[in-house]
């Protein structure tokens, strides 16, 4: 495995968009669009292994060295503060955390604010950056449920499009911070594989501007 670049990418929408700028670089991987069940695929001219994992899972592949790159959103470096360097803003996956709320919400200061989120540390770290006393409710999915069934105050999630926080009466109430999909790196790969590792940013960015 060590002669060869392992690169965890998230399965999904994302992933395909992240596969799509290794292959403008030249780092193909046809077999990858062909087959849907397999999780490694390999193009040994170029000693490259791509890994399908689950999004939120990049971080942790990459920081243990299972892969020693990866692609994961700047949500999921926040959350989980994963010890490993970001090398470049690959521009995809763009996106917003917001925190929502039911369109007729009006906030009480004299409660604690009740929030529901996938994101419990940038939710803590947002609230407390504006002294903001909150009760955590932590969820796996449909965040957007939570203020509708009064679970909930506010969320705390991502906004793409808007279409969600729309179809369920939400609006943002406010920004916490942009999202976009970033190329991380496990910190000893780097320093043992830092030609390879120097050559593809390379040729990444060269792809990205072509
Ligand atoms: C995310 C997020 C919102 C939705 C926002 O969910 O949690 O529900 O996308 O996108 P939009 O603004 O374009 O409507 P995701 O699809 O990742 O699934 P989840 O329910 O597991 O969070």
């Amino acid at each position: 495995m060590s002669d060869y670049l392992n690169i965890a990418l998230p399965k999904g929408r994302l992933g395909e968009k992240a596969y799509s700028i290794f292959e403008k670089a030249g780092y193909d991987c046809s077999e990858i669009t062909e087959n849907s069940r397999k999780l490694i695929f390999e193009n040994s001219g170029k000693k490259i292994r791509f890994f399908w994992v689950k999004p939120s899972d990049v971080s942790i592949y990459v920081e243990r060295g299972a892969a020693d790159l990866g692609v994961a959103g700047k949500d999921i470096i926040l959350e989980y503060s994963p010890d490993v360097y970001e090398l470049l803003d690959l521009g995809i996956g763009k996106c917003r955390m917001a925190v929502a709320a039911k369109k007729d919400y009006r906030e009480d200061p004299e409660k604690t604010l009740r929030v529901a989120t996938k994101f419990v540390k940038i939710t803590r770290d947002y609230y407390s950056s504006i002294g903001r006393d909150i009760d955590v409710i932590k969820l796996n999915g449909s965040i957007e449920l939570a203020p509708i069934l009064d679970l909930s105050d506010v969320i705390v999630d991502i906004v793409e499009t808007g279409t969600t926080l729309k179809e369920n009466d939400l609006e943002v109430v406010s920004e916490i911070l942009p999202i976009s999909a970033r190329l991380i790196s496990n910190k000893v790969s780097y320093k043992f594989k830092f030609d390879e590792i120097t050559k593809l940013l390379a040729d990444l960015k060269k792809g990205m501007e072509g």
